[in-house]
């Protein structure tokens, strides 16, 4: 095996995964917003796996919605065992001269480092097969690795095989193996199905090519958790608790302070640029995207959204909403999806936005709904300017010019148009477009009786006291 072998891989996902207890199949739970398949797969490009076969059964239609053309499937009709699931990949990839690495869909903690080390490993001592082992304090439900005198691995016992003395090897099996591919499908025609499960165990492999005189390298990771399988939910909460201190940790030593990682929760493939702070309480999702030297929550939302440099968001909720530079958000406003924030904007408290341009430093500072507008630069939206947008059956546009002053309680009843620096009077419902540099008021005018206060409160007080 040289630099230029094919690589190909192999991911299980046929099993039912009956103890997540859910109608999602298993390996479709998302761990820190990424289905776990695909925290596999995308292990497996990273180490520069060429094709990929999925071998498919109970959920075959949801997992083929999920990925697909990213992958080849191979259909496992009956669940047999981990080895018979390989070999329906045969017609597929029998054919062909390389090395194949073989994982499971449900350890998502699996990385491209130690695939990579593997491979390495499998290509300088020109192994059978090179698997990957990990020492437990509790091996509970792994495969055991026994090894002979000489050190080297001989074989792996299912734990329900174990006799006592292989019940107490730490060793496991950790679920990712690298094979010559060719060898590989010949050995699994050999395996047979009389242990405690009847199942066909991938696992016989290493002993069938030991007994055939073949090589088989152990690479043993020092990160345990990266043989952690998910099998229930407990598993699950476990995972996610594993990979968000991975995350967290990766954002921490590429220059971003996170006051309190427990209370963090920032999804894979997200992306934040150093000196931002994230505060307690903060959830960053899906395809988020921070910039520099911002200050993020404390809880604070963030789903689907790009945030630029140097901007503020605290105790806000953002779904796929982009913020400029400089802008601050909050607290308590509710960024809806379509918003488009320019630099230097003001978003006060108990602001809502929904498909909505608000350029370069304009301001709504307090209690305002801004829904389907274009609002220009350095425009003041007061205080409980509603956008009346929708008559209960379409939705209408309102555009505010550059400049534009609309005062403080204002009803814009869409569509209408407020010109380039023109002042709409506190309280007014504006029906008819406002041109440019024009003042609008549109309230009932006030009245006010002189006196009339003391006169009224005398006559009451007469009434209670009759
Ligand atoms: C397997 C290994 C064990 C290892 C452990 C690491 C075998 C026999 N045992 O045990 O040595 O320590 O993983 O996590 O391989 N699957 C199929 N078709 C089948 C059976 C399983 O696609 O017929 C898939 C499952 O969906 C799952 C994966 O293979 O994603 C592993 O199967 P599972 O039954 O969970 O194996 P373990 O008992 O965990
Ligand atoms: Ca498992």
């Amino acid at each position: 095996m040289n630099a230029n072998t094919n690589v190909m891989g192999i991911v299980l996902a046929a099993g039912l995964g009956k103890r997540m207890k859910s109608k999602l199949h298993k390996v479709l739970h998302p761990v820190c917003g990424k289905p776990m398949l695909e925290h596999v797969l995308d292990a497996l490009d990273a180490a520069g796996v060429g094709r990929k076969v999925v071998v498919v059964g109970h959920g075959a239609d949801a997992v083929r919605g999920a990925l697909g053309g990213r992958v080849e499937y191979a259909l496992q009709a009956e669940q047999l065992g981990t080895g018979h699931a390989v070999r329906v990949a045969e017609p597929l990839l029998g054919a062909e001269d390389g090395v194949t690495i073989v994982v499971y869909g449900d350890t998502p903690l699996l990385t491209a480092q130690s695939l990579e080390g593997m491979l390495r490993l499998q290509r300088e001592s020109g192994a059978a097969a090179t698997l990957l082992t990990a020492a437990f304090d509790d091996p509970t439900g792994l495969g055991r690795i026994v090894r002979g005198a000489d050190g080297g691995i001989e074989r792996i016992v299912e734990e329900k095989d174990c006799d006592a003395n292989e019940r107490a090897i730490r060793e496991i099996n950790a679920g990712a193996y690298c094979f010559d591919n060719k060898k590989l499908f010949e050995a699994l025609a050999q395996v047979k199905n009389d242990n405690k499960q009847g199942e066909y165990y991938l696992t016989d492999v290493i002993g069938i090519f030991r007994a055939a005189g073949l090589a088989v390298q152990g690479y043993c990771t020092a990160d345990a958790d990266e043989a952690f399988g998910v099998n229930d939910r407990v598993a699950l909460a476990e995972a996610e608790r594993l990979m968000r201190a991975r995350i967290n940790r990766a954002h921490l030593l590429g220059g971003v302070t996170i006051v309190d990682p427990a209370a963090t929760y920032i999804d894979a493939g997200v992306t934040i640029g150093a000196d931002t702070v994230v505060y307690p309480g903060t959830t960053l999702r899906g395809a988020t995207h921070i910039g520099e030297g911002c200050a993020i929550g404390p809880n604070t939302d963030i789903l689907n959204s790009t945030v630029a440099d140097e901007a503020v968001v605290k105790h806000s909720v953002l779904d796929k909403a982009v913020v400029g530079p400089r802008t601050t958000v909050g607290p308590f406003a509710n960024l809806r999806p379509g918003t488009r924030l320019g630099s230097d904007v003001k978003i006060g408290d108990f602001v809502e936005i929904k498909s909505a341009t608000i350029d370069d430093r304009s301001k709504v500072s307090h209690l305002a709904y801004v829904g389907d507008a274009r609002v220009g630069k350095d425009v003041n939206i007061g205080c409980g300017v509603i956008t009346v947008n929708y008559d209960g059956f379409s939705k209408f546009e309102t555009v505010i010019e550059d400049e534009a002053f609309v005062g403080s309680n204002v009803n814009l009843v869409a569509p209408v148009k407020i010109g380039k620096g023109a002042f709409v009077v506190a309280g007014s419902t504006i029906t008819q477009d406002v041109g440019e540099d024009d003042f609008a008021i549109a309230r009932e005018r006030q009245t006010t009786k002189k006196g009339y206060a003391k006169t009224l409160k005398a006559r009451l007080k007469a009434q209670k006291n009759r």
